[in-house]
Parts: structure tokens; sequence; C-alpha cells
């Protein structure tokens, strides 16, 4: 499972690439807007830290509006991708970036119709929401399942299932047990992966007793 992290947050994303777990990053308008700076030096930024993928947003709703954004966009560098919304100029986009072999994440899917289409339209990524769904009451996790099942009865499909809008280290497990391809994670939802606090005691314990040895291996 790849690990994107969800933020356009630079000194966050140097400190976690540093750990080497980072396959890609996502941002979205409303990160671009948290980070307070301007998008095409933000992701110029990100792709230099992180060689994977580098999802950038266009703003524009219609379809000749969004491939002049994504022109801009792509020229960032070669890992950037371009995040189009799931809707019928977006799909378009997306057909014709993927003909031009441009990568394309398809966000704000919120069912598995809408999954469909975008893997149609040829679309290296997909991003189901699942804490957005959660928050409505509804079970974001079994639309991973069900995009994940659907996909699977097509071996040539190459779309890849990104779950993204994770709030807990409980979607990541269930996304890794349905065997979804990708998670993108708040960067809080990363640290939270390692936190176990048999893990901090354990730790101590054999610390404070191997100081009472008087040994030292180096
Ligand atoms: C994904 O690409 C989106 O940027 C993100 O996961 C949305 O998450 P949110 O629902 O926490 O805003």
């Amino acid at each position: 499972m790849k690990f994107f992290i969800d933020t356009a947050d630079v000194s966050e994303i140097k400190e976690l690439s540093s750990s080497g777990f980072l396959d890609g990053v996502t941002t979205n308008p409303s990160l671009i807007k948290k980070s307070g700076r301007n998008i095409n030096e933000v992701i110029a930024e990100i792709c230099d830290i992180v060689p994977g993928p580098v999802s950038a947003e266009v703003t524009a709703t219609t379809y000749e509006e969004m491939l002049k954004e994504a022109e801009v966009l792509k020229e960032i560098a070669k890992n950037v991708t371009i995040k189009v919304p799931l809707t019928w100029d977006g799909l378009k986009a997306c057909r014709t970036l993927r003909n031009d072999d441009v990568l394309v994440n398809v966000t704000l899917c919120f069912s598995a119709s809408q999954a469909l289409l975008a893997a149609k339209a040829g679309a290296t990524f997909i991003s189901p929401f699942v804490g957005r769904l959660d928050d409505i009451g509804l079970n974001g996790m079994d639309l991973i399942s069900d995009i994940c099942e659907m996909y699977s009865n097509y071996p040539n499909l190459n779309t890849e299932v990104l779950v993204a809008s994770i709030r807990n280290p409980n979607h990541v497990i269930d996304a890794a047990k349905i065997g979804a391809d990708v998670v993108t994670l708040p960067p809080n939802v990363l640290k939270q992966l390692i936190s176990h606090p048999l893990t901090d005691n354990g730790l101590k314990a054999f610390l404070d007793d191997w100081k009472m040895t008087g040994q030292s291996i180096a």
C-alpha cells in the first residue's frame, strides 16, 4: 500500500519525507489556502522534496478552463498529478489529459458509479472520501470495498484506489484489509500510526534494566 500525505505544509512534508515513508502528496484548494502560499510555488517546492505523484487541483469548472489550468500546473514538474473534480467536465478533462500521458487524480468521489466513470475516463487515481461519508452517518469504508471489488473484475483497468478524507488509523487499517492501493494521510494520522503505549512502556522498562547492568554495546 502506498502512503501519500494530505497537506500543503512544506515543513511538515520535509520532516515526514525523511522517514522514507512518503510515496506521494495530495493537496486541494483548502489546503493551499491553509498554507497561505502561492499554489505554483508551493507545488514546485513539494515536487522537489517528494519524487512520487504530487496532486495539484484545478479550480476551474469548465472543460476548457480546466485544461488551461492543467497546462500551467503540469509545467511545474514532471511528477505533478492533475486533480480534477468528479463532474462531466472533470471526466472529459481527465480523458484528454490521460491521452497526453498526464497523471490524473479524480477527486470528490462519493459513489461507486462515480468511480466507474472515472475508471472509464482513464483516471490514474480515484479519490473516494471516506471521512466525509462517515461524517453524514454513512460508512465510507463500504464505498472502498465496493470500488475495489468492482475494479478487480477488470484486470486491465489501471486506475488506483486512493483512499482520501482519512480521519484516524483505523481507516488506514481497514483500507489495507480491503486492498486499496493508496491512502492519503493527514500528517497527524501518519504520526499516530506508530503510537502504542505498550511500546513506550516496554522500551522504558528495557532501558531502565539495561542501565542497571552497567554494560554498553558499542
Ligand atoms: C484528498 O485528496 C483530499 O485532499 C482530502 O483527503 C480531503 O480530506 P478532508 O475531508 O479531511 O478535507
